[in-house]
């Protein structure tokens, strides 16, 4: 469904409210992992029309570091560019706590994901290897290969 991004409006989720996991599990499919990191994070969501479109989820690091933790848009509106509308947003949260950096990670699996953002700017800095293997339960397939080692990507806001 196609939409107009000013149309978006984002809100941050109170602790006391439900967690938006339906839009949460299509980044990450553990909520044993997520549930981790909720618990040190904000979580913001983006509405169209009181409709709940995409999600992120944004964690303090130490040194200037926020970490975007989670980010998805539902699947009915995808591929209109909408997270670069979200990861803009982020940044601009992050710039006003006086971050320096955003960093974000992704499964090697994850090419799509892995283009995106390098084209929005963020550099890899790091790899952690078998954090996949590590860290879920499931073994977690896409692109027809494993997801074994997450690739973190920095970008200087
Ligand atoms: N190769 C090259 N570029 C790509 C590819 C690809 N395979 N896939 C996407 N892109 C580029 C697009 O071309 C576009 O760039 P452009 O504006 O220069 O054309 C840009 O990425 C944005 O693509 P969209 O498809 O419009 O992005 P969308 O708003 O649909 O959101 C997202 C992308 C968040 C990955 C969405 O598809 C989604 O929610 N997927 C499921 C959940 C997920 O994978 N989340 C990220 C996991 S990592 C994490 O959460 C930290």
């Amino acid at each position: 469904m196609k939409i107009d991004i000013l149309n978006i409006k984002i809100r941050q989720i109170r602790a006391s409210e439900p967690m938006p996991f339906a839009l949460l599990i299509l980044a990450d499919p553990s909520k044993a992992v997520i549930d981790k990191y909720l618990k040190l994070s904000k979580v913001y969501v983006a509405a169209i029309n009181e409709l709940d479109i995409g999600v992120f989820v944004l964690q303090k690091l130490e040194k200037g570091i926020f970490e975007i933790k989670n980010i998805a848009i539902s699947p009915d509106f995808q591929g209109q560019g909408i997270v670069t509308f979200l990861i803009e947003y982020a940044i601009r949260i992050a710039r006003n706590l006086k971050a320096k950096t955003i960093q974000i990670g992704t499964a090697n699996s994850s090419l799509g994901q892995l283009a995106l953002y390098q084209k929005l700017g963020f550099e890899i800095s790091e790899i952690k290897k078998d954090f996949f293997i590590d860290n879920y339960k499931e073994a977690i397939f896409e692109n027809g290969m494993q997801a074994k080692d997450m690739i973190m990507l920095q970008k200087p806001i």
